[in-house]
């Protein structure tokens, strides 16, 4: 059930949800209010209760009252810019956790990034605290001195090569490199059911990354901890609560950086196949 419902004291039958919502499914009859015929082309987006100007429109019992009004303060162009271009890949973490409350508002920011088809059926699945962390680091170690012992694998496969030198940092010198002492890790996983489960985590973890930084704290994008979830130690995953019919689209490591940047780098120039005409 949808429950779309029109304020008709608020709406102007400016006929804005009809034109922008992408499914098609609202319409008006002269002289009528907005409605929606076949509940089934409906995404669930929400378009038509974020473009109405007067908030007369709700669905599924959103309150357009309980939105954040757009008229106000957005992040301007040179601050996204300065946001984009200075954010690093931290590998270096203080030992102490993120507050519970920081961790979930961004990660139920991060869930507000797009899906495809509007899915939203990103999981994220994080270590709140220092020692679950901790158990979690030392499983790791011992699958992967476990795996290095017994699989009969292909020595030019990168990913063993990698986890080789991990094993090796971390009984000859007690570091870490798989997980870089963070005090948290971060999965987003979806179902293999849905249209892009894959693509909805990564720009999922890209959303969070951004906001992440915003506040201080640094990430990750942790390609050795994937291959040990997806790869190596599934196991490892379904423990940590991965449902076992999710596709984990990425992993990340975050927490605050033991490590201060004072400018941001300079990439070569952005490949751009720019098509004038056709
Ligand atoms: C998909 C992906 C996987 C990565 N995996 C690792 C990793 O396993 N370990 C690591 O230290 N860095 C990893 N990185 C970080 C890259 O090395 C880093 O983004 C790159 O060197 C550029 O540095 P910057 O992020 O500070 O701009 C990964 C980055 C991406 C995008």
């Amino acid at each position: 059930m949808l429950n779309f419902k029109v304020n008709e004291g608020l709406c102007i039958r400016c006929g804005k949800c009809i034109t922008d919502c992408p499914t098609m499914c609202i319409s008006m009859l002269e002289g009528d209010f907005p409605v929606i015929l076949d509940e089934n082309n409906c995404m669930r987006c929400q378009h038509c209760l974020a473009v109405c100007p007067t908030g007369a429109i709700s669905i599924m019992g959103v309150d357009p009252a309980d939105s954040i009004e757009l008229q106000y303060e957005l992040p301007t162009a040179h601050s996204m810019e300065t946001l984009i271009k200075g954010r690093r890949s931290i590998r270096k973490y203080k030992n102490n956790a993120l507050d519970k409350k920081i961790i979930t508002k961004l990660l139920e920011t991060a869930s507000h990034a797009p899906t495809g088809v509007n899915a939203q059926g990103v999981l994220f699945t994080v270590t709140t605290t220092t020692e679950a962390t901790e158990e979690l680091r030392k499983e790791i170690y011992e699958n992967v001195s476990r795996l290095l012992k017994t699989a009969d694998y292909d020595k030019d496969d990168l990913r063993f090569q990698y986890m080789n030198m991990a094993h090796s940092a971390y009984t000859n010198h007690d570091v870490d490199v798989i997980l870089r002492g963070a005090p948290h890790i971060l999965i987003a996983s979806a179902p293999k059911a849905i249209p892009l489960p894959k693509e909805d985590c990564v720009i999922a973890l890209s959303t969070f990354e951004l906001f992440a930084q915003t506040m201080g704290i640094g990430t990750l994008w942790d390609g050795m901890l994937q291959w040990c979830m997806e790869d190596f130690f599934p196991e490892l995953a379904v423990k940590l609560g991965v449902p076992e019919d999710h596709k984990i689209g990425y992993c990340m490591i975050f927490g605050h950086p033991a490590v201060q940047y004072a400018r941001t780098v300079q990439r070569k120039p952005g490949s751009l196949n720019l098509v004038d005409s056709f």
